[in-house]
């Protein structure tokens, strides 16, 4: 049931209150120690009766500290003094290595005959038959190591003294160790390319979030900060980084900071480099022929001005004398935030003015505004344990709209937002096996749990309810609440507006906040004009599943609604009072800056779609691409029929902009997932060619005939939706088009300036898919070639589009065979083929006969884990698959699934839920589609 809200117009007023306790929320946000949590944590049975989670099956207390993968709190690291070797060529075994020394100084601060410090998969030297010395500081007198042992499951060295440290004592830990320079693309790892026909090794590291204790011992927890003493052992003719500056091959000690931030590599890479206003030094390093070729130059051109801007933004000066950004052709995730020292994917920060595309340059500006974002927030500040990554991560993933958009001020990024996360998102937290952003302390705990909250709501949810937030109070209120000593001043404000009673709900921005963080999912908000009611319930795609997460809040929210009437743009309230009804339409969450959907009684339905047909116009774009996704997912909820959702589409024929065309084919895509495979199919063909070739006429016109590039970016982006929607509707002239460009290019190799980098993605699939054997293998071979890995990426991609099974499956085998395909795209390959109607059941076999090993090589701290099995999944829609994941889950119990557990959940939550929606819908979608299409 639907719950129904007043709201008087007086509450309108206390926004006033509101925005001066805003703060509130942002210094929960911020500030790492948090006492509630810290409470939370040591009394974990108590939390169980207020929390709905499954509770931990083992009792905490039953188990040793060693077998806690949490680490006790009686001692605390200060500084750490280590030196790494890492050997670039293979050892008399063919394996590569590295050694290292460490001193960790660290204080008593309690009582306690056991140190437990992370390590894993390092071989200690022993001493006296023990892992480590153990010496003080003070010259009090010092208990002996009695025993000491490695801890595989829970990754520690654990030491049991004779006699018990003294409180306020710090002493020192000294370890010896070698561990293996692997290709794994965690901890100090290494990372290979060729340069003139000779192989190039490169030591590099990724430690978030729980890999650095993979490179020497330490306290790997985010709160354990320490200043780092960093010395890297390497050849002459190669060149060392670390987070500081260097010296030598030793380094400054760094900032205070979290082992998850540490970096160290040694490269024979080069560098450009320039120096900020305020001496900040910056540099870009990447492989030598990358720098040689200015590939670099956009990156260092942007991050001058992304720096500024963030220190503007945060009113707080860039924290280090440096940033390093480096290129690295192994790497797990897009781009990792080290402090001083961050690493990238090559296509994530490298850019060729004539063969990247606009969407391989946004992409760069984005991922660079993301990262330097952390460098205060997340690292300055930083959580105090994972389960509040959210904060970490969505902060992030909203800003970098802001610092990208300061470096690119044209190109209107900050709307993309909707698309790209806010939409993105909403699907899944519409699913009854969603969860909140923030977790308890206690669920999160082992290093799968870990990587698993890297996810999708995390980063997606946290940016858009941090939007949310900084919309309805006002971006220049929501960024002065990040300054941290406007935050400490605001501290103690803030609880006093809290105390006091009788402002009415809502009372505080923290009580606002909370129901978004602490409750998943979010609301769909009915506005009925008939009546005047403004309703909201918890939006479920599939209304029949069953929720069993309890929420304290009952699944209501604190809505902030923004609203037009015919155009005008109406005051703010939180959860309407009353609107207007009439003949006049009303839109609600104008430029979508809530985090919520909404639905209108039919007349307006009627009436909005009336309005996009008569004038499309009068609609602000962002909710434009709104109408088009909330129908299509009411649809879904069953809360509209299916017919309303595509009347939305029908005005497309006269719509030219990219915001709203990329949402509806999004949400027509979903329908060629269910349908492809069915007699829907032609009919949907048909009626998405009427909807396209006006579009694919436009751009014609616009580029004279595809000869020149359109001047806005998201023009560019919106020819693309023309050229590969036109061509996968099979409309010949497109085709023919794209044949005659691709065959121009086999012909000459050494030549493919034709064919212009924005559309690129689009024509090599086509060319692929409309191809064979031939079109196969030569793709394969650029793809061999590329030197710059943002084409190779889309040449890779395109492999995938191929309808010839064999292809596919040897493309599938490549996956498992790091010369041919590395490591760090070996998943989103097999992703990529069962995007392909064809590929599906294959990379679905294939995943399942490779489980193991697949688990084995990323289950455990891949970040793309989980999308290996949301992206085989998409199109499951039938009872023998549901099955078959059913199956599947059983079959692998003993193996695991690792940080893809959730994703899992989801996925046979997803294929129930449209295996009903097809069933429900698939004849009145095949008979409006035919009526459509005559
Ligand atoms: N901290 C992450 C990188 C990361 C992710 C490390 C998962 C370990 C596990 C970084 O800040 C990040 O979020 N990178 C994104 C790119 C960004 C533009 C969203 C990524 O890697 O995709
Ligand atoms: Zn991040």
């Amino acid at each position: 049931m639907g719950k129904v809200y007043y709201i008087s117009k007086n509450v309108g007023l206390g926004l006033l209150v509101l925005a001066l306790s805003a703060l509130v929320t942002i210094v929960a946000l911020s500030i790492a120690y948090d006492k509630e949590r810290s409470k939370n944590r040591s009394r974990p049975e108590e939390q169980a009766a207020v929390n709905s989670d499954t509770p931990d099956p083992t009792p905490v207390a039953s188990k040793d500290p060693w077998d806690q993968y949490r680490l006790p709190s009686a001692l605390v690291p200060t500084t750490y003094n280590v030196t790494l070797w890492p050997r670039l060529k293979p050892d008399a075994n063919g394996h590569y290595i590295f050694s290292g020394l460490s001193d960790v100084v660290f204080t008593c601060h309690q009582a306690t005959d056991l140190v437990l410090i992370h390590a894993n998969k390092l071989n200690f030297t022993t001493f006296n038959g023990h892992h480590a010395l153990l010496s003080d500081l003070s010259g009090a007198r010092m208990p002996t190591i009695r025993k000491s042992w490695l801890v595989t499951e829970t990754e520690y060295l654990a030491l049991e003294l004779s006699g018990s440290l003294t409180e306020g004592v710090s002493y020192i830990l000294h370890t010896e160790f070698q561990g293996e320079l692997s290709d794994t693309l965690e901890g100090f790892y290494r990372s290979e390319y060729l340069e003139d026909g000779v192989k190039k090794v490169v030591a590099t590291s990724q430690m978030q979030p729980t890999f650095a204790r993979k490179a020497f011992p330490c306290f790997d927890e985010p709160a354990m900060k320490a200043v780092f003493n960093v010395t890297v052992i390497h050849d002459r003719d190669k060149v060392a980084l670390s987070n500081a500056r260097e010296l030598v091959t030793k380094f400054e000690p760094t900032a205070k900071m979290s082992t998850y931030l540490l970096a160290f590599i040694v490269s024979d890479f080069s560098y450009i480099e320039s120096t900020q206003q305020n001496g900040v030094q910056v540099r870009v390093w990447a492989r030598r022929k990358a720098i040689e070729a200015g590939h670099g130059d956009y990156a260092l051109n942007i991050t001058g001005k992304i720096l500024q801007f963030y220190e503007r933004y945060y009113d707080t000066p860039y924290p280090l004398p440096k940033t390093d950004q480096v290129a690295l052709p192994d790497f797990q995730a897009g781009a990792m935030e080290n402090w001083g020292l961050v690493t990238y994917r090559e296509t994530a920060l490298l850019h060729d003015p004539n063969k990247s595309s606009a969407g391989n340059k946004q992409r760069v500006a984005s991922v660079i505004a993301h990262e330097l974002a952390h460098m205060w927030f997340g690292n300055l500040v930083t959580m105090r344990w994972w389960n509040d990554l959210w904060l970490n991560e969505g902060f992030a993933s909203y800003v970098e709209y802001l610092g990208a958009d300061c470096a690119e001020p044209q190109w209107n990024i900050k709307d993309q937002i909707v698309l790209d996360d806010v939409q993105q998102v909403f699907s899944l937290d519409a699913l009854a096996s969603s969860h909140p952003l923030s977790r308890r302390e206690d669920e999160v705990n082992t290093p799968a749990q870990i990587s698993g909250i890297f996810n999708t709501i995390s980063y997606s949810k946290g940016a858009a309810v941090l939007r949310m937030l900084s919309k309805f109070l006002g971006e220049r209120v929501f960024a002065k609440g990040l300054s941290v000593t406007f935050i400490l001043l605001l501290l103690c404000f803030s609880q006093a507006a809290e105390d006091t009673p009788g402002l009415g709900i809502p009372r505080t921005i923290h009580d606002i906040m909370n129901r978004w963080t602490l409750q998943m999912g979010f609301p769909v908000v009915t506005i009925n004009t008939k009546t005047g009611l403004v309703t909201q319930q918890h939006f479920l795609v599939d209304p029949e599943s069953v929720v069993d997460r309890p929420s304290q809040f009952n699944y209501t929210w604190f809505v902030p609604i923004k609203w037009m009437k015919t155009g005008v743009e109406q005051r703010q309230y939180w959860l309407l009072h009353k609107t207007v009804s009439g003949v006049n339409w009303v839109l609600a969450n104008t430029n979508v800056s809530g985090y919520y959907r909404v639905n209108y009684d039919m007349d307006n339905w009627n009436r909005l779609i009336s309005a996009l047909e008569a004038n499309h116009l009068t609609i602000p774009i962002i909710n434009r691409a709104q109408i088009i996704d909330d129908a299509f997912s009411l649809t879904r909820a069953k809360m509209v029929d299916v017919t309303l959702a595509f009347r939305t589409t029908k005005y497309l024929s006269k719509e030219t902009q990219y915001i709203p065309w990329k949402a509806a084919l999004g949400n027509l895509y979903f329908y060629y997932l269910m349908f492809e495979r069915t007699e829907v199919y032609g009919p949907l063909q048909a009626y998405t060619r009427k909807l396209i070739q006006p579009l694919f006429e436009y751009f014609t016109k616009m580029t004279h005939n595809w000869t020149t590039v359109p001047e806005a970016i998201t023009d560019q982006y919106n020819q693309m939706n023309a050229i590969g929607m036109s061509c996968a509707v099979g409309m010949p002239a497109c085709r023919d088009l794209i044949k005659s460009w691709f065959k121009r290019w086999m012909d000459h190799p050494e030549d493919n300036l034709r064919i212009h980098p924005n559309l690129r993605n689009a024509v090599y699939c086509i060319a692929v898919e409309l191809g064979g054997a031939d079109e196969w293998d030569f793709v394969w071979r650029m793809f061999k070639n590329a030197t710059l890995a943002s084409e190779a990426s889309r040449l890779r991609s395109a492999l995938a589009c191929t309808k010839v099974p064999w292809l596919l499956n040897r493309y599938l085998d490549y996956t498992l065979d790091p010369t041919k395909i590395r490591k760090q795209d070996a998943l989103s390959t097999i992703t990529s083929v069962a995007h392909n109607v064809v590929g599906m059941p294959l990379a679905w076999n294939f995943v399942r006969a490779q489980w193991k090993q697949l688990y084995q090589e990323y289950g455990k701290g891949s970040f793309a884990f989980p999308g290996l099995i949301s992206g085989i999944t998409t199109r499951f829609s039938t009872e023998f698959e549901l099955q078959e994941l059913q199956r599947f889950k059983e079959d692998n119990q003993e193996v695991g699934f690792g940080s893809a557990t959730q994703a899992l959940e989801q996925a046979m939550e997803r294929t129930s839920a449209q295996i009903k929606w097809v069933t429900e819908n698939k004849d009145r979608v095949l008979d409006w589609l035919s009526g459509e299409s005559l």
